[in-house]
């Protein structure tokens, strides 16, 4: 029996996260600490039942003061961190949210976990920590930057971010490194490639264009859509993350990809025809700037060392994905009455835009 504490939990990937640990291990307790950003959503979790194994609490990452409350209060033996601000188009509009958030916010809760896991805090060169404690960077294949036509990220290549995401995605890796050199902290540090599934957000392309395909609203499809990216289904990026938990080596980077490389011209026009909508629906539009051209993640690593494989290809994927999009329109429903539409109009239209406006 472990005790997690997830933050970011009511986001996309932290809410399939919390599902598939308590599929996999019903006697794990986990402590879901969520800010209820713009893109945190109670309603992500609504089906996890009564547990008393399962605790919601609303805190900042940023909040020191609640977060060592939080670590006083329940003895906690892993942290996965997905709290962050994700999405690259915000980061364009509004940075500075993202150092905060992303590095900051990663800092405290090193620093916390570092106190209370320490078995000598006091002791500057202590390298002792409590056995079995673990804290688990949920990170991205972007701070590598992008490729050209050939080639794959490995966890060895230089980090070369080109968004405000991507480099506070890689500030805040470069901090937990700093922590396990410095200070010995267990660590890992996961990067995934493109996610996709059932409760990712729509301001991301895949749910963006199944929504918009469902509204008969054009398809944004930016420069010339001929980017690509490494898509891997959400479930199988949460089985990565418990296999590196559970058996990954004490400081060590992995990298998670199913092989999945596909232009993203290619997913809107197979997004077109399994919703059996009109491809005239598709818009070009002004390019993102400093957009990465192609990612594409080396799995070697993760495969050989960890045995972990995803199950699902992205035919099954998209599929399953789909359908939840059909089969929880309510769920977008109750976005899209909030803020969304805001955010939609003023992002997509040629205005400048300032996302405290918006939020
Ligand atoms: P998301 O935007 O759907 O969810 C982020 C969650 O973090 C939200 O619930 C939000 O409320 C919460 N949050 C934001 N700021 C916070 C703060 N200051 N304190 C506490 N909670 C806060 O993002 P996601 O797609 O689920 O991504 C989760 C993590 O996985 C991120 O760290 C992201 O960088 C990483 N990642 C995402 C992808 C992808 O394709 N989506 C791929 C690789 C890695
Ligand atoms: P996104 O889902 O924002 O993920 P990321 O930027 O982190 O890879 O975008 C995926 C790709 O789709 C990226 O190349 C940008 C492109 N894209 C569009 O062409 N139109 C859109 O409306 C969006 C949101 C993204």
């Amino acid at each position: 029996m472990k005790t997690i504490l997830v933050t970011g939990g009511a986001g996309f990937i932290g809410s399939n996260f919390i599902r598939f640990i308590f599929n996999k291990h019903p006697d794990y307790k986990i402590i879901n600490i969520d800010a209820l950003t713009y893109a945190g959503n109670l309603e992500n979790l609504k089906d996890i039942p009564d547990n008393p194994n399962y605790i919601f609490i609303k805190a900042d990452i940023r909040d020191r003061v609640k977060i060592n409350e939080i670590f006083s209060s329940y003895n906690i033996d892993n942290v996965v961190n997905f709290a962050a601000e994700s999405h690259v188009d915000r980061s364009i509009v509004e940075p500075e949210i993202f150092l905060t958030t992303n590095v900051l916010g990663t800092q405290v809760m090193l620093d916390t976990a570092k106190k209370y896991w320490n078995v000598n805090p006091c002791d500057k060169y202590s390298k002792e920590y409590k056995p079995e404690v673990k804290f688990l960077q949920v990170s991205t294949d972007e701070v590598y930057g992008a490729l050209g036509l050939k080639g794959m990220f490995v966890e060895t290549t230089s980090l070369m971010p080109n968004s405000p995401y991507s480099a506070s995605k890689a500030s805040a890796d470069m901090i937990v490194r700093a922590y396990y050199k410095t200070f010995g902290m267990p660590i890992n540090i996961t990067r995934c490639s493109n996610n996709y599934g059932p409760y990712q957000f729509p301001e991301k392309l895949i749910p963006l264009m199944i929504n918009n395909c469902l509204k008969n609203k054009d398809l944004p499809v930016y420069g010339d859509g001929m980017q690509i990216r490494d898509w891997l289904y959400v479930y199988d990026h949460c089985s990565a993350i418990d296999s590196v938990l559970h058996k990954g080596l004490i400081g060590e980077v992995y990298n998670i990809g199913g092989n999945n490389e596909k232009t993203n011209m290619d997913i809107v026009k197979l997004i077109v025809k399994t919703i059996g909508k009109s491809q005239s629906l598709i818009k070009y539009v002004k390019d993102r700037p400093g957009h990465d051209r192609r990612y594409a993640i080396d799995n070697a690593k993760i495969t050989t060392q960890l045995g972990w494989r995803p199950q699902y290809t992205f035919e099954q994927g998209i599929k399953e994905t789909i359908k939840w999009y059909l089969n929880n329109t309510q769920w977008i429903e109750n976005i899209a009455s909030g803020n969304y539409n805001k955010y939609y109009n003023k992002m997509y239209s040629n205005v400048c835009v300032d996302i405290k406006d918006i939020e």
